[in-house]
């Protein structure tokens, strides 16, 4: 098989070994692979994969099932899935424990599958697992534009949630509103803790979805409820920070960091149990039409490093750019 290979500053797309599946493994022949931004950090030598996962950048997939493992049950060759994967997506074939498989929800493209597992799983297990949210609760997500921030407006509105996003340019502000979210703030030039005082009647929101980190820190904490729970998923905007705790135990808050791709496969806080949770209470709001995958763009995986150069300049389309396999 083809898998892409890091030579220097080039992605090429060259001859690699075929896998093989283990006992509890099933072997994906790729269409389409998503690029997370992870995927920029692990060519940059900043974010290697887990111990014994595919050195090979591309953490989910779509595609159909060409080999099973002995130990396998529900999968059978010719299934149509997408999965989460520790690695080897941007590859022709990949090889993937079983429990990190999904079907390809109804009603979605087999080529748009592959972005949904990454997102789906990273904002359930965040906003809803790890950040309880609640019907009638106030979610503010920064980066509303983003492959993130697009599946948590809708997954947010879907809940029964009041969504406020940041956002930085005019047509991604207009975009966040088109997927439901009641208010979005233009981050160069609003302050989304006002915003978010002003939308709850200086109460505070009680959900902040973080991909900016230590920038927003202080102000995250500023914007939050009583009771409220800041998630930080991403660092873009740095990873030291200093906070005023007064203002964290005065609001009996949750500050929480969480990471999908160094959880276990099985077990507690696994990847297996955030895939079954997102089968059971997402994949039928997305049967349903109540999500829909954001795909910004799809490129043949041959032009791999252009997709990425134009994720890394910010030039990329909003939501997710999907890499196409022959
Ligand atoms: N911890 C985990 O398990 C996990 C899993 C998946 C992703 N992540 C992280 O989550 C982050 C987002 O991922 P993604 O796939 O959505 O990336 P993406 O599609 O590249 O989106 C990046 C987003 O960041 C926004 N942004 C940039 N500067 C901002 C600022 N100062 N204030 C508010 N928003 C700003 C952009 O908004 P504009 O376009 O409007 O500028 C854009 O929406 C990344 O850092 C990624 O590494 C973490």
């Amino acid at each position: 098989m083809h898998a892409i290979a890091i030579d220097g500053d080039r992605l090429t797309w060259t001859p690699a070994p075929d896998p093989a599946p283990g006992p509890d493994e099933v072997v994906i022949r790729v269409a389409a692979a998503g690029i997370n931004r992870a995927d920029l950090l692990q060519r940059k030598g900043q974010y290697p994969p887990p111990p014994g996962a595919s050195e090979v950048l591309g953490m989910e997939c779509s595609g159909v099932i060409d080999a099973v493992g002995a130990d396998v049950g529900r999968w059978r060759v010719g299934d149509e899935v997408c999965a989460l994967l520790a690695g080897g997506g941007y590859a022709e074939r990949v090889a993937v424990p079983a429990v990190q498989v999904l079907p390809v929800p109804g009603g979605v493209d087999l080529i748009d599958a592959a972005g949904l597992p990454e997102v789906a799983c990273t904002v359930w297990s965040t906003v809803v697992m790890a950040g309880r949210a609640q019907r009638g609760e106030t979610l503010l997500v920064h980066g509303g534009t983003g492959g993130i921030g697009t599946f948590a407006i809708q997954l947010g509105v879907a809940l029964g949630l009041r969504v406020m996003v940041t956002a930085g340019s005019a047509a991604g502000r207009q975009r966040c509103l088109d997927l439901g979210a009641e208010r979005v703030v233009d981050y160069h030039d609003e302050d989304f803790v006002e915003v978010a005082r002003e939308l709850t009647d200086g109460r505070g929101v009680d959900v902040v979805l973080d991909v900016i980190g230590a920038k927003y820190l202080q102000r995250n904490v500023s914007a939050l409820a009583t009771l409220g729970r800041l998630t930080i998923i991403g660092m873009q905007g740095g990873a030291k920070a200093e906070l005023d705790l007064g203002a964290l135990l005065t609001k009996r808050a949750t500050v929480l960091g969480t990471t999908l791709r160094s959880r276990p496969v099985t077990g507690r806080g696994s990847k297996a149990d955030i895939v079954a949770e997102v089968e059971h209470q997402v994949w039928p709001l997305v049967a349903s039409g109540a999500i829909r995958p954001v795909i910004g763009a799809r490129m043949p995986i041959t032009e791999a490093a252009a997709a990425h150069a134009a994720l890394d300049s910010g030039s990329a389309p909003g939501g997710k750019v999907l890499l196409t396999v022959p």
